[in-house]
């Protein structure tokens, strides 16, 4: 039963696209479990950027591409991407969508953009696409599903239901503009044409292809430190991307899953608001930034970045059972000639510690005690050869692996699908 799990370590935006990308070459299927449009994967493939909001990263390959129960899905953006794909010669025709995932209805994104507004200063920060409010209509039970579409009555109908409740919300609270029920009808009921070909029962797809041995990718989307429940709360978002929330998204067993890899970045970035006590202060921040082209996949928006927080990476490493981990983005680090990286955390109190503060009083108040690691001084471009590595660069990867005790599989290099190095191989690390 041969399934990998591919997780965020940190606060998204690690590279997980590419990672998926280059094992899916090896795999069968490839299955999100989490999340929605929140999510913008990149994939540099022959010369072409691709950037992924609900599509798993096995597209490329022609892999059975799955989206999971787990999942919230904004039909719009969904058929814009198999559109999208389409047009550049790609076959969408084994993409697959649970009957169980909850859809992103109009008023769910007006209110997060109205939320987020009246927060003000407070605000989290969110990509704005209607995920909290879709999330939390889950869970309160209000939520319509992708299987609803199905039933133009029921659709209809619970539209209207949301509708009454939704619409004082957005007047009366918000100021906002109300939302028309004849014309959201109309509109969903469009999109169950267009959506028909791809619905399926998905945990049964993915049982099936794991008891007949089929090598199976879970692609998370997020990152660990955005998660609901473990995550920097309230600044996350309103899913748990970590590793054991495949089990649970998709509808298989925990004990089906063989491998967890991690994927952080050599640094850090986070998007939108809350703690980050690696952030770079003075113009390193920028430097970072430009290098590494931090600026938001879905929102256009300039990452925060930082030096590498081993406190975090080892509570990713506790929560998720990384089996290894792929370093991505080393080669943004080349021009400094030193490199800071974050082994504790010093508290309010005086103490140090190197496991995340569970208490987010700490949290917010922890500053970084680093440890200052020589830079290489050359690009790692064309490198082809963990051995080609320079000695500096070799030794800050062993130093991570080291301080957290997981083994790093693979070590990013670049944008492009042939910029990535491993000792290993990939074809084994996508068939554990
Ligand atoms: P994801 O959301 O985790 O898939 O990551 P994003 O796509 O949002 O952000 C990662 C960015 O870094 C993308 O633009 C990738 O093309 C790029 N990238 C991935 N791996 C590497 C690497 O090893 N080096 C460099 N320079 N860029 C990389
Ligand atoms: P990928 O999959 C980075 C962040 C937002 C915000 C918080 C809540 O590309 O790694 P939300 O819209 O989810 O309610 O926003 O989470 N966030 C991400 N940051 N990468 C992502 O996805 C993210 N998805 C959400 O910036 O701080
Ligand atoms: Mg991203």
């Amino acid at each position: 039963m041969p399934a990998t799990v591919i997780v965020g370590a940190q606060w998204g935006d690690e590279g997980k696209g590419k990672i998926v990308d280059l094992l899916a070459q090896h795999s069968d299927i490839v299955c999100r479990y989490q999340g929605g449009p929140n999510a913008g994967h990149t994939i540099v493939a022959d010369g072409e950027t691709y950037k992924f909001r609900h599509m798993p990263s096995g597209i490329l390959w022609g892999k059975e591409c799955v989206l999971g129960a787990g999942c919230v899905v904004d039909p719009q953006v969904f058929i814009e991407e198999l559109d999208d794909l389409e047009a550049r010669g790609l076959s969408t025709e084994r993409v697959r969508l649970s009957t169980n995932a909850h859809l992103i209805m109009p008023w769910h994104l007006a209110l997060d953009q109205a939320g987020e507004r009246r927060l003000g200063k407070l605000q989290i920060g969110t990509t704005r696409r209607g995920i909290g409010p879709a999330y939390g209509d889950k869970a309160a039970r209000l939520g319509i599903r992708v299987q609803d579409l199905f039933d133009p009555k029921i659709l209809r109908q619970k539209i209207e239901v949301a509708l009454a409740e939704k619409n004082h919300w957005l007047e009366r609270v918000y100021g906002a503009a109300p939302i028309d029920l004849e014309d959201v009808s109309a509109r969903y009921e469009g999109y169950a044409q267009r959506l028909r070909p791809y619905i399926a029962d998905t945990s049964l797809l993915v049982d099936r292809a794991l008891r007949e041995g089929r090598f199976v990718l879970f692609e998370g989307a997020q990152g660990t430190l955005l998660d609901l429940d473990h995550g920097t709360y309230p600044f996350v978002t309103s899913s748990s991307p970590i590793a054991g929330a495949a089990a649970t998204g998709v509808g298989i067993g925990p004990n089906r899953i063989d491998a967890v890899l991690g994927v952080a970045k050599a640094y850090l970035t986070r998007v939108g608001e809350g703690p980050f006590p690696t952030e770079i202060d003075g113009p390193d921040q920028e430097r970072v930034r430009e290098l590494g082209g931090e600026y938001g996949t879905v929102t256009g928006r300039e990452r925060r970045c930082g030096w590498l927080d081993l406190v975090g990476l080892r509570y990713a490493a506790r929560l998720n059972g990384f089996t290894s981990l792929a370093l991505t983005k080393l080669d943004v680090l080349s021009p400094f000639p030193e490199i800071p990286v974050c082994v504790r955390y010093r508290l309010p109190d005086g103490s140090e510690t190197a496991e995340f503060p569970a208490h987010q009083g700490d949290f917010h108040h922890a500053a970084p005690v680093y440890e200052i690691l020589p830079g290489w001084g050359e690009p790692l471009d064309g490198m082809d050869d963990v051995a080609l590595l320079p000695e500096p660069a070799r030794r800050y990867v062993e130093f991570v692996e080291r301080e957290l005790d997981v083994e790093v599989s693979l070590i990013g290099t670049g944008a492009a699908r042939e910029h990535i190095l491993s000792q290993r191989g990939l074809e084994a690390i996508a068939r554990p």
